[in-house]
């Protein structure tokens, strides 16, 4: 794992967050016999198999340690109710606030009113603006564009017809997916001929790809923002009925072994980039933090990249 920036300023931050608290046992700075450490977690929706993994990540790490007890929260994909949650836990008083936020602008006052009351905040996979949070933990989703890019140049041997199925681009995995995208095809000969915001759901691709299908003669591939808009987007060109989902190539993200490897080994993608859940990492920093410890102001966890090749060469 790489951790990247430390900004002085989230030291102080971390610092003051955890001096008036006791410390978590089995942490650097000790134990305190009994004493239980409220986590609120409000995790953006659980319609999405990523999340469900998520969740499932911070609930196993956090059993590890008995002196933490995680409330989860699930805002059900709507951003007013994810803002009430963090209001809720800051008025419950727990003593510390994990988010994965649904988008980034509306979330970012909540946060910023909790830190205000002394409530460290770590925040997951999509980011807030500005700087007013405790700790940012997620994907390096330039990096995965950028990957995304070079791997669609190299597939279509340099020039070709591409869709791309954007994730909600008032998120920052959106934002950045596309431009390190862009990134990795410059200079080369890959035009994209359609483009639209899924807001990450599959239902959604699969009716923009049956609009991009029924517009274009010649798509070469397409480049999904997540694994389910992949395979939304292989359904339309299924259910075409011409046959084109056999020589499009469909390029996801995430690379659940349930759902984005399974469609690699199926052949349904021709590539899926790991995007980690960030789960274990997030109940990590939290111990460091109620221990009054310091952590980096953004850790960034690297991609995989898995292919058909990839997955051979591991057995
Ligand atoms: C789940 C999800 C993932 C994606 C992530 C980006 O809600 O859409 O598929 O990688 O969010 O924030």
């Amino acid at each position: 794992m790489k951790y990247y920036a430390l900004a002085a300023a989230a030291a102080a931050v971390v610092v003051c967050a955890g001096c008036a608290r006791q410390a978590p046992s089995g942490s650097g700075a000790g134990g305190q016999q009994g004493k239980v450490w409220n986590i609120g977690f409000s995790q953006s929706n659980l319609g999405e198999p990523w999340r469900v993994q998520m969740n499932a990540d911070i609930k196993k790490a956090a059993e590890a340690h008995p002196e933490l007890k995680v409330i989860f929260k699930d805002a059900q994909n709507d951003t007013a109710t994810q803002q009430n949650q963090v209001k809720e836990f800051v008025q419950q008083g727990v003593d510390l606030i994990i988010i994965s936020p649904k988008e980034t602008v509306p979330l970012t006052q909540p946060v910023a009113e909790a830190m205000d009351k002394g409530i460290p905040v770590i925040v997951l996979d999509r980011e807030v603006q500005g700087d007013k949070y405790t700790c940012f933990i997620g994907g390096d989703n330039k990096q995965i564009g950028e990957e995304a890019g070079k791997h669609v140049v190299k597939a279509l041997g340099g020039e070709g017809q591409i869709v791309e199925l954007k994730g909600l681009m008032t998120t920052t995995p959106g934002q950045d997916r596309h431009t390190g995208f862009v990134k990795g095809i410059q200079g080369s000969g890959i035009k994209t001929i359609f483009e639209a915001d899924c807001r990450w759901l599959e239902p959604e691709a699969q009716k923009e790809m049956k609009s991009a299908l029924a517009r274009f003669d010649r798509i070469d591939a397409v480049y999904a923002h997540n694994d389910p808009s992949a395979h939304g987007a292989y359904m339309a060109a299924k259910q075409e009925g011409k046959g084109r989902e056999k020589t499009i190539k469909f390029i996801g993200i995430d690379g659940l072994p349930n759902e984005g490897v399974k469609y690699v080994r199926d052949g349904i993608l021709s590539a899926t980039f790991v995007y980690p859940t960030c789960g274990p990492e997030a109940i990590d920093a939290a111990l460091k933090i109620l221990a009054g410890e310091t952590v980096p102001k953004r850790i960034m966890l690297p991609t995989t990249v898995i292919t058909k090749e990839t997955l051979e060469a591991k057995n």
